[in-house]
């Protein structure tokens, strides 16, 4: 009895089931319409048309407000505009491996590069890209793009960025890219050539090494489909290309030990059914498996000590470098509870993300193994076309699914990276998810790991909670994998850190810098404020030009505040700050504001037997001597004065060495003084001169020195 062996990759890709099974709930949720075929092949057209599903050949055509599905190929972008003007609702069903080429070279075209496109101009793939962006340069292969290049040699040096096919093959990639290397000088490749194909030949070509006939089953005018018949009459003598079951003739296949099955991407299975079903009717056939012929194909192929290290080698291997039997093992190989596989993102729902695997198994994650992130939204995180890793949780070969785990396989990863981490001393991040007895929890990537209290850094009997919800940097300082037991110390980093920042200070340090402190703690003679590392002190009387008698007067602990540095002792380390802004300096201000002969309004703030200290501005105080105060001779300011006073005084000096102010009101009533020699003799001997500086005004406005005695 014959065998036969369906390739498994024989039939629709995902991107292909993925917008059929589109069109199908949107005909089952009321209609709609389809803008061109949706997929290369009649029949199944057909049947999406006995459906319901209305085709148009332009967004024209399209009944106002109508529903219609964009195809797998896609389409420009100037087709949606169309579409959305005909008030369409647009559902589009176009391959997330070619969306991602829309995608590239519409950010390619707005960064000011070229968009080369390597594929066939007439493909409806290929126009669709080329509406995402303008001016976009189309080539077959590397033969034409290079004839291009000679008749225009400046776009050697024109900013090129290259994109294929979806169903380009892996030479033409190759080739392209060692014409760029050897003449562009700033181009960009990528490779958007989806594996699908690759694998699909690459199973077509060996099972027609290894059977005596082949049926391959696509569209007529399907040219992957024609070209999949070729590359098997290549490497077999019988060979059938037929459409569907009816134009099978099967006499051809008799005699046949093994018939081997392919089909294109865009042939619905039922045709595939069909065509199995008519062979078994007509000649004596049972299934085997693509296994066997694989486990054949290893036996022959290479001695069993190399075929390990050939198989990790292969693993590793883009596929643009896979040979195809490489590629035939990546396209049939088996799925077994605990393998770590990838696939693209097909779809995402509330519940699942499904997940092509390039395998005849269907892959789905539930949405519980995503993530242990109780807040991460899956739609945030990933998207459909997307490449994934995932752990396989479980097989279904009877229904063909695999069950798969991101949070297994993240959780795999992450304690590999705590083990590294351990190791050699790395800082990892994480955020602090609770508080408890003796620490808190830091969660790294999924992995609890625990802080004892003494180690997070905070004061001893501190509240650990303002921990918890803050992200953290942590050290790790034991890993025990079997107990799931991990310790991490955070003071261990802030200690590290912090000793790193003070070096860095000391070895900047200079007189006038400048830093953002905070302030930690106060004594009644200054403040001690961190510099980032350091601890430096403000002296009380360098906080401020007000008048204050503690730091605590205008300071809080934790205050941020700029601080300058006065004086340094790098031996000792100590560090002298200032506080107050130069550019405040009330003696300054008043200088810049006021001359002598100038008219201010002062305030009386205080009185002595020998005059009246006056407010010019604030912390700038002048005195008006007892005779300056009337234009009568008095006993006491307080005849003529009360402190809270505002009243018009001249300047009548201004001390800058030892920073005192003299005023007068007597001068504005008295246009002209007395000749100095009258005054000097109407005076009493031991009275202060009049005009005579006779106190000291410090810098925070204090009057001391040699004031004038009573009278
Ligand atoms: Fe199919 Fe999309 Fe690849 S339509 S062949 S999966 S690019």
């Amino acid at each position: 009895m014959a065998k036969y062996i369906l390739a498994r990759s024989a039939g629709y890709c995902f991107g292909v089931e993925r917008s059929v099974r589109i069109a199908q709930e949107a005909l089952e949720s009321g209609g709609c319409c389809c803008l061109g075929e949706l997929i290369h092949n009649r029949d199944a057209v057909a049947d999406l048309e006995k459906a319901g599903l209305r085709l148009i050949r332009s967004p024209g055509e399209l009944p106002e407000g109508e529903r219609v599905v964009i195809r797998a190929h896609g389409v420009g972008e100037d087709v949606y505009t169309r579409l959305l003007e005909r008030r369409g609702e647009i559902i589009d069903a176009t391959c997330p491996l070619v969306k991602r080429i829309h995608e590239i070279v519409r950010a390619e075209h707005e960064a000011g590069r070229r968009v080369v496109v390597i594929g066939d101009a007439e493909h409806p793939e290929v126009q669709g890209i080329c509406g995402w962006c303008s001016g976009a340069e189309v080539f077959s292969d590397a033969a034409s793009f290079s004839v291009w290049l000679d008749e225009r040699p400046e776009s050697c040096h024109e900013a090129l960025s290259v994109v294929f096919q979806t169903t380009q093959i892996r030479s033409n990639l190759l080739e392209i890219e060692k014409l760029l290397k050897k003449r562009c000088t700033n181009s960009k490749i990528f490779d958007t050539i989806c594996g699908a194909t690759a694998k699909r030949q690459a199973e077509a070509i060996s099972l027609s090494q290894k059977c005596d006939a082949m049926v391959v089953i696509g569209g007529a005018h399907s040219a992957n489909s024609l070209h999949l018949a070729e590359l098997c009459r290549e490497n077999c003598a019988t060979v059938a290309f037929v459409s569907r079951a009816q134009e099978l003739d099967t006499s051809v296949l008799e005699g046949a030990g093994t018939i081997g099955i392919t089909a294109g991407a865009s042939v619905p299975p039922r045709i595939i059914k069909e065509v199995v079903k008519k062979m078994s009717d007509e000649i004596k056939i049972e299934e085997s498996t693509a296994e066997d012929v694989a486990a054949t194909v290893a036996e022959e192929a290479a001695p069993v000590v190399e075929a390990e290290p050939a198989a990790e080698e292969a693993a590793g291997k883009p596929d643009s470098e896979k040979t195809f039997d490489e590629l035939l093992e990546d396209s049939i190989r088996t799925i077994n509870n605990g393998d770590i596989v990838s696939g693209y993102v097909v779809s995402i729902t509330a519940t699942e993300v499904t997940v092509d695997l390039g395998t005849k198994h269907s892959g789905y994650i539930p949405v519980t193994e995503f993530t242990n992130d109780g807040e991460l939204k899956v739609e945030d995180v990933v998207h459909v076309g997307d490449k994934i890793e995932a752990s396989v949780v479980r097989v279904n070969d009877v229904e063909g699914t695999v069950m798969l785990s991101k949070k297994r396989l993240d959780s795999i990863k992450s304690w590999a990276d705590v083990e590294n981490a351990q190791a050699d001393g790395t800082v990892v991040e994480g955020k602090v998810t609770e508080e408890n007895k003796g620490g808190v929890v830091v969660n790294i990537k999924g992995i609890r790991v625990f802080v004892p209290a003494s180690q997070t850094g905070l004061p001893r009997d501190a509240a650990m909670t303002e921990l918890v919800g803050q992200t953290v940097r942590l050290k790790i300082t034991e890993v025990n994998r079997g107990r799931k037991r991990v310790v991490g110390s955070i003071r261990a980093v802030a200690n590290r850190e912090r000793r790193e920042r003070a070096e860095k200070i000391w070895s900047e340090i200079e007189v006038g810098k400048h830093y953002e402190g905070v302030v930690k703690s106060m004594t009644s003679y200054g403040a001690f404020v961190d510099i980032g590392g350091i601890d430096g002190m403000v002296h009380v009387s360098e906080i401020s030009w007000s008048r204050i008698n503690k730091p605590a007067d205008v300071l809080n602990v934790g205050d941020k505040i700029d601080v300058y540095v006065i004086s340094f002792d790098r031996e000792n380390r100590k560090i002298s700050l200032g506080h107050r802004n130069p550019d405040e300096n009330p003696w300054k201000v008043f200088t810049e504001t006021y001359s002598v002969g100038d008219i201010a309004s002062v305030k009386i703030v205080k009185l002595m037997p020998f005059g009246a200290f006056a407010e010019v501005l604030p912390g700038t105080d002048g005195l008006i001597h007892i005779s300056q105060i009337a234009n009568r001779r008095i006993g006491q300011p307080s005849e003529v004065l009360a402190v809270g006073d505002v009243v018009e005084a001249k300047i009548t000096n201004i001390d800058n060495e030892k920073q005192k102010i003299s005023l007068s009101i007597r001068a504005l009533s008295e246009p002209a003084p007395a000749p100095r020699r009258e005054a000097e003799e109407s005076a009493p001997a031991d009275e202060p001169e009049e005009d005579a500086l006779v106190y000291e005004v410090s810098s925070d406005g204090t009057a001391t020195g040699d004031a004038p005695e009573e009278e």
